[in-house]
């Protein structure tokens, strides 16, 4: 695990990653959801001023999280220590107090075998795993008897800490000393108790803004990035927090006076309540610097999606394409991205009189020419 120690080395300074990164602050943070929203996603700007972070629209950072203070202190309680025993940090073989290694070494989101057999040993009721709905470390330890676990023996029982990754939202040619986050809460029901996503609990809810130390690290994009030819169009597809790198995109375009058409696809679930960097966009819209298509899925009787905008579009969307635009997706893997690559199928066949494979040929070429990229988790 990385060292907490905010002073900063120069070579803290020069380069950050997983081992040695930069700890940064949350200067400003605000819900972009307004009243009646069903969502909780956050816009969060971290300083890099004394950092030598240099990114590039289209990078993420790493961000190194804190586990949920509650989960670490019923831990602490089943294994009837107070924390400030030390442990030795598999990683690097240094000592660590125990409470700041279930703070920040371990993973409390995901169980290691052999914590789960020890439950199993030592529980009164049978413990089932059940891949639908995995069981917590500290739901685990709810179920335990009380045993007597040797210090050395704690850190075998968990799983290291993984960072999480999120869309750099800003340019640094328009902020150079911050980073700007989208994020959404994710939160979700485990055994009848509320439960929040590890980092972005941490960076929503627990982080105090311009106090907590929040250590990230760069993870440069290498093909997630704009054209280099200023000249050229782009057509920016995103949905929820996919939006963040395509505001990057955005901003970068305005502040290098780019030349290239922009267009913007922007999916979420109401105007009134869910439609993130709204001025901004607004904004760029009527200077005529950006066309904006927008698919609010929860304001009509039917779902409107962006793929919908798009196949609505479809004959200007093809010309742009053929004129040589790039096009960008950011945003939701599992469904988005698919449903919108078989639009573009559509589109193609519809427009360029292909065939199916002749379509699919198409974007496959598309994507090899990196002109279809992707930005999807
Ligand atoms: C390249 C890249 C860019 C990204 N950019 C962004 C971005 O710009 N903005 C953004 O918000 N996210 C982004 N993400 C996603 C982000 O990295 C995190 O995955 C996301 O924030 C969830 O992390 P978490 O720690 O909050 O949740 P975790 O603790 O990792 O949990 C994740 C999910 O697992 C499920 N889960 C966990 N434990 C249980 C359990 N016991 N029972 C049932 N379900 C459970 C829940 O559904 C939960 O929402 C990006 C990811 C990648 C790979
Ligand atoms: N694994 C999954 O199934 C899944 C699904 C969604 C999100 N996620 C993840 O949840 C996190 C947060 O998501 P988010 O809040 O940024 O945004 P999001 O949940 O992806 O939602 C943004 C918008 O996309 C719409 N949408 C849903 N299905 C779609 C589809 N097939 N095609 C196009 N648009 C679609 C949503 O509509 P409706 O909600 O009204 O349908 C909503 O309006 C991300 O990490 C994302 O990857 C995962």
């Amino acid at each position: 695990m990385y060292l907490l120690n905010p002073v900063l080395s120069t070579e803290n300074m020069n380069s950050t990653n997983r081992k040695n990164p930069f700890f940064s602050r949350i200067i400003e943070r605000f819900s972009l959801n307004k009243k009646g929203s069903t969502k909780k996603t956050f816009h969060l700007s971290l300083t890099s001023a004394g950092s030598a972070i240099q990114y590039q629209p289209g990078d993420c950072v790493g961000v190194l999280p804190s586990n949920d203070p509650a989960e670490v202190n019923e831990i602490l309680q089943a294994l009837q220590h107070k924390g400030s025993e030390f442990v030795v940090d598999p990683e690097n073989n240094a000592p660590i107090s125990l409470s700041a290694y279930l703070t920040r070494a371990s993973n409390l989101q995901k169980t290691h075998p052999s914590l789960l057999k020890m439950a199993q040993e030592h529980s009164s009721t049978q413990i089932v795993p059940d891949p639908e709905a995995p069981m917590r470390p500290v739901e685990l330890f709810a179920k335990m008897s009380r045993i007597a676990i040797p210090l050395s023996d704690i850190p075998r029982l968990f799983l290291p800490q993984l960072p999480r990754f999120y869309s750099i939202a800003s340019a640094q040619v328009q902020y150079p000393e911050e980073i700007h986050l989208t994020v959404a809460l994710a939160s979700f029901e485990s055994r009848g108790r509320k439960r929040y996503g590890v980092a972005s609990r941490f960076l929503c809810l627990d982080a105090i803004v311009n106090e907590t130390p929040i250590p990230i690290y760069l993870q440069p994009s290498r093909s997630f990035i704009l054209p280099a030819d200023s000249n050229a169009s782009i057509i920016l597809v995103g949905c929820g927090t996919g939006i963040a790198p395509l505001r990057a995109f955005l901003q970068h375009r305005v502040s290098t006076h780019a030349k290239g058409r922009n267009w913007l696809f922007f999916g979420e679930r109401h105007r009134s309540s869910d439609y993130y960097y709204e001025d901004f966009f607004e904004a760029l819209r009527q200077q005529k610097t950006l066309r904006l298509d927008l698919a609010f899925s929860r304001d009509s009787a039917e779902k409107i999606y962006v793929q919908h905008r798009m196949w609505e579009q479809r004959r200007d969307l093809w010309a742009w394409l053929q004129e040589g635009a790039y096009l960008y997706v950011c945003g939701d893997a599992q469904n988005m991205a698919i449903d919108v690559d078989s639009t573009l199928i559509r589109i193609a066949i519809d427009q360029g009189s292909m065939t199916d494979d002749e379509a699919r040929r198409y974007l496959k070429k598309l994507r090899a020419d990196k002109r279809y990229l992707l930005d999807v988790y």
